[in-house]
């Protein structure tokens, strides 16, 4: 990874063997796209993907930036993420005679830079993508590591591939439409990011909580930055998710079993991302690996950020369920990524059913 301060932007670079894809981040630079896009030689023609509400907000602007013709705009929301909307992508593609010089912009929160990064990775055996992040999520997370994909009838994400961006511009100030329970969503990950690799994030978090939200460019910017970072760090490392880049899935053993029995429709992913690290923060005080003021602390800071939905009338026995089909359970054994302190983690893959029931007892779920 290398960090390149230009005139008005942060670049993080992710670097997966021979691949760079470089991240732009500054406050307003979406509006200097098309010189970014050009510096990386992204797409000959370039296609934007979008949906009609993030079109209506900042379409003009973008549209402008771009100097491209009509986007495709697709329905965005998790129900709409399936192979259904990618194919409403293909086809304007075909229509338009989109060649391997062609490029994917993907404009949009998670939903959309995962289904028009999807297309991208399928069309023509696959062509350039782009991402221009507008939540906080995908600013600092689902835009970078080229994880594409699309939802089954049967689970989320089962229907994917990696396809790294040849760029993504991260512009902070498209996260001023975006309403406060999204934005909480994703500073629900920036947390995480805190909690496994970044004591000092994790602090600036707890401490400006009040001017995060007001979305302050002073500390707004740079916990994107970090974040970025973190990420862009770890995916650099092992793109594949055979080792490190497991740690990214802090908190997601028990979060994605909560969106789960809750069919995807209760929490926003963050909300149940904070769950699951409360979760790992209490399995690693059992185990005597984390301090419990620790564990007070990430408590502390996720009951500051605002209340979570309910989780009082899930059944232990159900979530446990949907763990052991979570694809992260392999063999039988038991995955799970846990803090030892703020700011570092360790991997143990010997949680048994028994020590994940009492954990989820004390979360607050019912027997
Ligand atoms: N590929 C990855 O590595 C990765 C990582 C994490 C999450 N994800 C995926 O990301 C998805 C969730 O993404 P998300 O949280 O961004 O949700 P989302 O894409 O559903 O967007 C949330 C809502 O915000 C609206 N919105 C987006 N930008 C806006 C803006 N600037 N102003 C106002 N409204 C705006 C959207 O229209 C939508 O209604 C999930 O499907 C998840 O699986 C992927
Ligand atoms: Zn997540």
């Amino acid at each position: 990874m290398t960090v390149d301060l230009l005139s008005d932007a942060v670049r993080i670079d992710v670097q997966t063997g021979s691949h760079v894809s470089p991240i732009w981040i500054g406050d307003g630079i979406v509006d200097h796209a098309a010189a970014l896009l050009d510096s990386q030689q992204v797409g000959a023609r370039r296609f934007i993907v979008s949906s009609p509400a993030i079109w209506r907000l900042h379409g003009d602007r973008i549209g402008r930036a771009l100097g491209t013709a009509e986007p495709i705009l697709i329905p965005d929301g998790e129900r709409f993420k399936n192979l259904q909307t990618a194919a409403r992508i293909y086809e304007p593609l075909i229509r338009a005679g989109a060649d391997r010089a062609s490029a994917i912009v993907a404009v949009g929160g998670g939903v959309i830079g995962d289904t028009a990064g999807f297309a991208a990775a399928t069309y023509l055996r696959g062509i350039a993508l782009a991402h221009i992040p507008t939540t906080l999520l995908a600013q600092v997370d689902s835009s970078i590591g080229g994880k594409v994909g699309v939802n089954h009838q049967l689970g989320k994400n089962l229907i994917g591939a990696f396809h790294q961006p040849a760029a993504t511009i991260v512009d902070p100030l498209l996260l001023h439409t975006l309403p406060r329970r999204e934005f909480r969503s994703g500073l629900y990950e920036v947390i995480k990011y805190g909690m496994i690799a970044s004591r000092g994030l994790f602090d600036r978090v707890a401490r400006d909580t009040r001017a995060i939200f007001a979305r302050e460019p002073g500390v707004l910017l740079p916990a994107i930055i970090e974040s970025c970072r973190i990420k862009a760090d770890v995916v650099s490392k092992d793109e594949r998710e055979s080792g490190l880049r497991r740690i990214l899935n802090y908190g997601h053993t028990v979060g994605h079993a909560l969106e789960a029995v809750t069919k995807y429709r209760r929490f926003r992913h963050g909300e149940a991302i904070a769950y699951g690290m409360l979760a790992a923060a209490d399995l690693a005080v059992a185990r005597g690996a984390l301090a419990d003021v620790e564990r007070q602390a990430l408590a502390r800071l996720i009951a500051q950020l605002g209340p979570l939905p309910p989780i009082v009338d899930l059944s232990i026995g159900e979530v446990i369920e949907a763990v052991r089909r979570d694809k992260k359970v392999v063999a039988g054994k038991l995955h799970f990524v846990i803090a030892i302190q703020i700011g570092a983690t360790m991997t143990i893959d010997d949680v048994t059913e028994d020590e994940l029931k009492s954990v989820l007892e004390r979360l607050g779920l019912k027997r």
